[in-house]
């Protein structure tokens, strides 16, 4: 590959626009990195014809782990330096309800790894689908915890506790056993899990990290992801209350326009602190491959945005070459360099 002829530190950083990654589909596959996305960095990172450094920041609607973890794992699958400070993931925006609710359950994710993600935003108490069944192995009948779930699973009075909210963190890891229990609390009086609300109206409020009803992983179709999660509750919650019954439901990620303000404050943020860039960007380059999430999204923050919000679609995940994309992005390329390639012609 090709040294670039500048040390980072002396290398001019372009000031008028600004790049924002998707990652599953465009940067990684099933945990391991789309071969052009290494280069993508590198050309963005200076190794240009202009040798100027381009900043750019990551919006994902995954997650499960903390920040710094998943840049941990995305700096080596990517091999360059990505920091929290540049990384937006599903449940990123949550961190900011943690003083809204006392006790949340929190579903998705390995093991106990969610609930430490919800504590670091300071959420004050956090139950997980764990503690219940450890309280009472009769809530999920397929599901037994295994040795380590049950040690890690906390000793909870579940007559004595009040879930005011749930949070869907990361993808479920049992389907079956989670939409029970999320059915449970949204039929129970006000997040009490002995008393059955007769009304089905008086369940907490149910916050989705994201709506994705596919995304792009190692398969080579598409594979379900949260929003199916969530269609399949919504349903049957229905059917179970004839339709009577009222859910409080919500997402967060993309194509969310509030997500992409947040995503707008990161990078002001971003510019300023690693590159001492003041003005806001005239472009934002957004690179996706979910027409429903990252196009869309993109799209909609443009009408309301000061600057130019710029949708790139490209074929390397859930967009299929060929069809027509529900949402239409600016430009349709063949992977994520050639997007970054696109916008530096396009500016320099
Ligand atoms: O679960 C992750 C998936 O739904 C989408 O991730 O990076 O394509 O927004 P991403
Ligand atoms: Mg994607």
């Amino acid at each position: 590959s090709l040294e670039s002829p500048f040390t980072p530190s002396q290398q001019p950083v372009a000031d008028s626009f600004v790049y924002a990654f998707d990652i599953d589909g465009v940067l990684v596959r099933g945990g391991k990195a789309i071969p052009e996305a290494i280069q993508a960095m590198k050309v963005l990172n200076g190794e240009n014809e202009y040798g100027i450094r381009v900043p750019h920041i990551f919006l994902t609607n995954g997650g499960g782990k903390t920040e710094e973890e998943r840049c941990g794992d995305l700096s080596r699958q990517l091999e360059c330096d990505i920091k929290p400070g540049q990384f937006i993931c599903g449940h990123t925006p949550m961190r900011e309800m943690a003083e809204r609710y006392n006790t949340v359950l929190v579903i998705g994710g390995e093991g106990e790894k969610c609930r430490q993600v919800a504590e670091g935003y300071g959420f004050k108490d956090v139950v997980t689908p764990g503690d219940i069944i450890k309280h009472n192995a009769a809530t999920t009948p397929f599901r037994k915890l295994t040795p380590k779930e049950h040690a890690d699973s906390r000793e909870r009075d579940f007559d004595e506790v009040v879930i005011d909210a749930v949070f869907v963190f990361a993808d479920s890891r049992d389907w079956a056993g989670d939409i029970q229990i999320m059915l449970d609390v949204a039929m129970s009086q006000g997040g009490r899990l002995g008393q059955r609300s007769t009304t089905f109206d008086q369940g907490p409020p149910f916050y989705f990290s994201h709506n994705d009803v596919v995304w792009s992983a190692a398969h080579e179709h598409v594979r379900l992801g949260m929003g199916a999660l969530r269609r399949m509750f919504e349903v049957t919650f229905k059917d179970l209350t004839g339709g009577k019954g009222k859910l409080h439901t919500h997402a967060f990620g993309k194509p969310q326009v509030s997500t992409f303000e947040f995503a707008s404050r990161l990078m002001s943020q971003w510019r300023n602190t690693e590159h001492g860039l003041v003005a806001p960007p005239e472009t934002v380059y957004f690179v996706g491959d979910t027409p429903e999430s990252d196009i869309r999204g993109t799209n909609a923050v443009n009408e309301k945005a000061p600057n130019d919000w710029y949708s790139i679609l490209v074929k390397t995940g859930v967009y299929e070459d060929g069809t027509e994309p529900a949402y239409k992005p600016r430009v349709i390329v063949n992977n994520v360099l050639d997007a970054v390639n696109h916008g530096i012609q396009r500016e320099l």
